[in-house]
């Protein structure tokens, strides 16, 4: 019973904008007003600063990484899995208390795939923090990083849902990305300051 309550309960939390909530306790503007207007912990750096980008990651991360320890204690089979992380991502995306307006996913599918097995989670920011470092754009880490990402489930766990999730939400993570793809392309995309 508690398995069935599982999808829509990762949904609910993940709708949860810890950006917008952020800013707004801590006296920002709405990220989705400012910089490139995207609810998230890129866009809150250069709104606020490292401090109120950190709690903001950290929430975003925590909104995928709880449904996912609570499935894994529940015994949840790997289809169940991959349905609690898609729906946790979703909820980032098109969070119902904030109009279905929501940001691009990072941090959040980051947290469901530490909360998925450690060594997942552990390589794809890796990943990130690699490309982050070397190019310093926020947007090119995590594409890199989500491009790996179904390659790094398959190495760790290849169960077909996990993989096939992974490949959906990495997918759709490109699709929220479109903005920052086309700045890359025309060289606009701006470098992580802060
Ligand atoms: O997490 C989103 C990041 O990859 C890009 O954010 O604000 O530069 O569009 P932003």
């Amino acid at each position: 019973m508690l398995l069935y309550l599982l999808v829509p309960a990762a949904y609910l939390l993940g709708s949860i904008s810890s950006a917008i909530i952020v800013c707004r306790l801590m006296g920002l503007p709405d990220p989705r007003t400012q910089g490139s207007n995207n609810p998230g912990a890129t866009n809150v750096l250069r709104i606020g600063g490292r401090k109120a980008a950190a709690i903001t990651l950290l929430g975003d991360a925590l909104k995928g990484l709880i449904p996912m320890l609570v499935a894994h204690a529940l015994h949840a089979a790997p289809l169940i899995l991959a349905l609690t992380a898609m729906a946790a991502f979703l909820g980032h995306l098109y969070p119902v208390f904030f109009r279905f307006q929501g940001g691009k996913g990072v941090a959040t599918a980051l947290g469901t795939q530490f909360g998925l097995y450690w060594p997942i989670g552990l390589s794809v920011a890796l990943v990130w923090l690699f490309v982050a470092k070397v190019l310093k754009i926020s947007s090119l880490a995590a594409l890199v990083a989500m491009a790996l990402a179904p390659l790094i489930v398959w190495w760790f766990w290849p169960a077909p849902e996990l993989v096939i999730m992974q490949v959906l939400m990495s997918v759709w993570l490109f699709w929220r990305h479109r903005s920052n793809i086309a700045n890359l392309l025309s060289g606009k995309e701006g470098k992580i300051r802060g």
